[in-house]
C-alpha cells in the first residue's frame, strides 16, 4: 500500500473544482491491497470467531468461506449463553444449545473445523453455581463439562478448556469461584480431566491473553502449563489470544512464541486483533504511524508462528473478519474508526490482511 505522507497530503494543491472536504481526500484514500484468500496461502488452518447471527449474513458467509477454514464461537458456547436460564439442579430450567448447535451445523455444512470456546472461565458461571458447596459444586462442575463437551464430541476438533487463568498483573493465578471450590491448579486439572473423559479426541487447550504484551504474564502462563503437564493434565495445546498491543517492543511477540514452542505443544493464535488505539486521551500518533506499528507487530507474530514446526501450528485465528465485527467496535467501546482486523466494514483487505498473507506465504 503506498504510504501517504500526511504533510504532503495537506500541502497538496487541490483543483478548485468545488470538491467537498471528504471528496478532496477521496483520491488520498489508499486503494485496498489485493490479497489472495488467507486460507489458500497459509500452510495451517486460518480461523475467525463467529456469532450465530453471522451465519445468515450473506456478506459475512461469503467472506468467511473465502478466507478461513476454522471457526470459534465468539460467545454462544460459553456459560453466559448455555446457562442463561440457570444451572439445572441449582434452580435453572435447562441448558441452552440452540445457537451453538446452529454454529456447529454451519461449520459442518461449510466443511470448516470448529474450535470450542470455552468450558471454564473465571469471568462466567459464578451466578449459576452460587449456593453450591463442596461435593454438590464439584458434581455440577463435572456435569456441566460432560454435558457441553459431550454434546459437541465429534463436532469440535478442540476446546479452550480453561480460559484466562493468570491475573492481569501476570505473576499469579486468578482467584475465582472455581479456584475457591477446587484449588487454583486443582480446578484447571479437573476441567482438563473431565473434558478428556467427555471427548477423547479433542485437542484440549489452556488459553490466555497479553502473553506477548506482558512477558511476566507469558512466563507465568508457560510455567503453569509445565506444572499441569507434570501433574498429568491432558493438555494438548497452548492458546495465545494475541489481542496485540501494537506499541510493544519489537521482538517481544516472537520471543513469547519461541518460549511457548519450547514446551513442544501445538500453538493456537486464538483471538488475534490489533487495535490502533492505546486508550490514552493524548494519542498523537498519525494514522500512518499506527498502521506501521500494527503491520510490524502483526507481521512479527505471524512470521514467528509460520516459522514453527508444522506439528506445532494448530491454527491462526483472528477475532473477527471485518473491523465492524470486532468486540472493539461494539457499544461504547466503538470509536467509529478503529481497524483491528484484516478486513474493513465492506470486507475489503486492510493493510493487516496483506501483512498476514506475506507472513503466511
Ligand atoms: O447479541 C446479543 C444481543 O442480542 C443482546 O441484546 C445483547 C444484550 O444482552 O447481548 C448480545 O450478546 C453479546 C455478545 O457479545 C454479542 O455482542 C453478549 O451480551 C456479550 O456478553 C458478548 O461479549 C463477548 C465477550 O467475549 C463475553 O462473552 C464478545 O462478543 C467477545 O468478543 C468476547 O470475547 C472474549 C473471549 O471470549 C476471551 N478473550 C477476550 C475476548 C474479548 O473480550
Amino acid at each position: 500500500m503506498t504510504k501517504i505522507d500526511r504533510r504532503a497530503l495537506l500541502a497538496a494543491p487541490f483543483a478548485l473544482s468545488g470538491l467537498t472536504a471528504c471528496d478532496r481526500f477521496a483520491w488520498a484514500q489508499p486503494k485496498p491491497p489485493v490479497v489472495p484468500p488467507l486460507k489458500s496461502i497459509a500452510p495451517f488452518p486460518v480461523g475467525t470467531c463467529v456469532q450465530s447471527s453471522q451465519t445468515t449474513d450473506p456478506a459475512w458467509v461469503a467472506l468467511a468461506a473465502r478466507e478461513v477454514s476454522q471457526l470459534t464461537p465468539e460467545w454462544e458456547m460459553k456459560m453466559e449463553y448455555i446457562l442463561a436460564d440457570g444451572l439445572p439442579g441449582n434452580g435453572g430450567s435447562g441448558l441452552r444449545f440452540d445457537a451453538p448447535d446452529r454454529i456447529a451445523a454451519f461449520a459442518q455444512a461449510q466443511g470448516m473445523r470448529l474450535h470450542g470456546h470455552t468450558l471454564i472461565w473465571y469471568a462466567q458461571g459464578a451466578e449459576a453455581f452460587a449456593g453450591l458447596e463442596g461435593p454438590r459444586f464439584v458434581e455440577a462442575f463435572d456435569a456441566y463439562i460432560a454435558a457441553v463437551a459431550g454434546r459437541y464430541r465429534g463436532k469440535v476438533v478442540s476446546w479452550d478448556v480453561v480460559n484466562e487463568p493468570v491475573t492481569d498483573e501476570g505473576s499469579s493465578l486468578r482467584d475465582c469461584h472455581w479456584s475457591q471450590a477446587l484449588g487454583q491448579d486443582g480446578y484447571i486439572l479437573r476441567a482438563f480431566q473431565q473434558a478428556r473423559a467427555a471427548d477423547p479426541d479433542a485437542v484440549l487447550f489452556l488459553n490466555d491473553y497479553n502473553l506477548e504484551n506482558n512477558p511476566t504474564k507469558g512466563a507465568t502462563f508457560l510455567k503453569l502449563v509445565e506444572r499441569l503437564m507434570k501433574a498429568g493434565a491432558p493438555i494438548g495445546g497452548i492458546g495465545s489470544q494475541s489481542h496485540l498491543d501494537i506499541e510493544i517492543p519489537a521482538g517481544q511477540a516472537a520471543a513469547f512464541i519461541r518460549d511457548a514452542a519450547s514446551l513442544g505443544l501445538p500453538i493456537h493464535i486464538s483471538e488475534l486483533d490489533a487495535s490502533l488505539r492505546n486508550g490514552s486521551r493524548l494519542d498523537l500518533r498519525s494514522h500512518a504511524t499506527r498502521i506501521e506499528q500494527q503491520s510490524a507487530r502483526v507481521g512479527e507474530l505471524a512470521e514467528a508462528f509460520t516459522a514453527l514446526p508444522a506439528a506445532q501450528r494448530f491454527a491462526f485465528t483472528v477475532w473477527g473478519l471485518r473491523d465492524t465485527d470486532s468486540w472493539l467496535r461494539q457499544g461504547e467501546r466503538d470509536d467509529g474508526k478503529d481497524q483491528p482486523l484484516p478486513f474493513n466494514a465492506a470486507g475489503q483487505p486492510n493493510p493487516m490482511a496483506a501483512v498476514l498473507a506475506r507472513a503466511f506465504a
